[in-house]
């Protein structure tokens, strides 16, 4: 008995005996010859690579012989296997199994399958963390003590160097080639995180001009804008480009996002940051970032009149008096559009609603929002020294009360400090500190949802009279 072909962890034995022990099956093969099919299981690479006793590594098998049954895979085992073994020792029993019966129904013409674009390229799908660090890329180190960040920076990978901190030092080449999501030990023993940023920190930790539109808000107006891919959208001004970011993804290659800026240095700010991300994303994407902003240096008051042509979906304001320019866009803005106002103050909500009331303007108020993100803490209370804290029962005394640490030593570790074995994490046991972080965001902003509308048809005078 000898193995007549190895091959994906197939092994035949083409013989007039029985089959060894590991056999899976048989197949009948002619009267003299008894085919084997031997399963072997998955070898590891080192056991495939390497003989025994340190010997070479095995030739590899060449492709012919590892899919002899063509580059095309046969519908069945038993077709895989036949392809193999010369047509004299398959059996007629075999070969009838094998033609297909012409009175059964062919499935593919039966229920032919829907022809779907292939699926896209894993790497494609997942943009953000998918791909390993490079130099080059943008990456946010972050370590976090006891539920708080102590340390959280965005920075531009190089191929050399060291990223620093209080906390110790990370060489820059322990971070390429790692996928995100790693913690890598600092010089002084602290574990940071590293990852990609999403869109909300890099608008965060980006280099800024003026205050930028805070990102729990720009989600809020995006909502009421209900901008689709293929939208045109007018904003002001660009200011450091956050929002510009924003309406960028939403709209997408197919849609414009037109920025106005009458400050240069404002104006060089947004198109830089707005630069710096597209070319991060090419870096580590093969769907580019959409080149859809156009970032004009101008006094949108100014310019408005030379876009008499363009109709925008939606309009989005962040700046001063945007009452003043209201007038002007309102031409431009598709009725039934909304155009979303971004202001810090209430005061100046009113001046926007009385400047429209005054200025007859056709414009409807649906909403003034103030958008409230509120951070909490919620996390395992553990003692001093990482045992449990006791979860007090009514029949639980006094005395055992007092032996609990105050509650500022409970929370003085979790998790993120400890690695405690799983036995001592009974589930539902361990009591949990659960409350509003004690600094949370303030106010940033008032959002004003205004609706272009037409007024209804004047009553004629016959209607009137009647
Ligand atoms: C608060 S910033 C906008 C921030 C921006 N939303 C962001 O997320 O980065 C306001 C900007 O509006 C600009 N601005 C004010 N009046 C303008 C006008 N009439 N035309 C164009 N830009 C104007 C200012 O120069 C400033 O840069």
């Amino acid at each position: 008995m000898a193995p007549a072909l190895c091959a994906r962890g197939v092994m035949l034995w083409l013989s007039g005996k029985l089959p060894p022990a590991g056999c899976a099956g048989s197949l009948l093969s002619g009267r003299r010859h008894r085919l084997h099919v031997y399963c072997c299981a998955h070898r590891s690479d080192s056991q495939q690579g390497r003989g025994q006793g340190g010997e070479e590594p095995a030739a590899p098998v060449p492709t012919s012989l590892a899919r002899p049954w063509g580059s095309r895979r046969s519908l069945s085992p038993l077709h895989r296997v036949s392809h193999m073994i010369s047509p004299e020792f398959i059996s007629q029993e075999i070969n009838d199994l094998l033609t297909p019966d012409p009175g059964l129904p062919d499935p593919q013409k039966e229920h032919p399958r829907p022809s779907h674009p292939p699926p896209p390229d894993d790497g494609a799908l997942s943009p953000t963390q998918g791909t390993p660090f490079m130099p080059g890329d943008l990456v946010v180190a972050e370590f976090k003590r006891k539920h708080y960040s102590m340390f959280k920076k965005m920075f531009v990978l190089k191929s050399s160097g060291k990223l620093l901190s209080n906390w110790g030092a990370i060489s820059s080449l322990d971070i390429v080639g790692k996928l995100p999501g790693q913690k890598l030990q600092t010089s002084t023993g602290f574990h940071f995180l590293l990852k990609r940023p999403s869109l909300d920190e890099y608008v965060t930790f980006m280099k800024r001009g003026p205050t930028i539109s805070y990102p729990k808000d720009i989600a809020a107006m995006l909502m009421m804008m209900d901008l689709s891919p293929g939208d045109v959208v007018l904003e002001a001004g660009s200011g450091s480009g956050a929002l510009s970011l924003f309406l960028s993804r939403a709209v997408g290659s197919e849609g414009c996002v037109h920025s106005f800026e009458v400050r240069p240095d404002h104006h060089a700010i947004a198109k830089n940051n707005f630069l710096k991300w597209k070319d991060c994303w090419q870096m580590r994407c093969a769907r580019p970032w959409p080149d859809n902003v156009r970032f004009i240096n101008r006094n949108i008051q100014d310019v408005l009149p030379d876009y008499k042509s363009v109709a925008f979906d939606a309009a989005a304001l962040d700046m001063l008096n945007p009452q003043v320019i209201l007038p002007a866009i309102i031409r431009n803005l598709k009725q039934g559009a909304v155009c979303v106002v971004y202001i810090t103050n209430i005061t100046q909500v009113i001046d926007l609603l009385e400047g429209i009331r005054c200025g007859e303007l056709p414009l409807i108020c649906e909403k003034v929002v103030e958008v409230a993100a509120k951070d909490w803490i919620v996390a395992p209370s553990l003692r001093k020294d990482g045992s449990i804290s006791k979860r007090m029962g009514p029949s639980d005394t006094l005395e055992e009360t007092d032996e609990e640490d105050d509650d500022n030593n409970n929370e003085s570790q979790t998790d993120e400090d400890l690695e405690l074995p799983v036995n001592n994490r009974p589930f539902g046991q361990m009591p949990y500190i659960a409350r509003p972080m004690p600094w949370q965001t303030g106010h940033t902003a008032f959002l004003v949802q205004l609706r272009k509308f037409k007024p209804a048809p004047k009553p004629t005078e016959a209607e009137a009279q009647s």
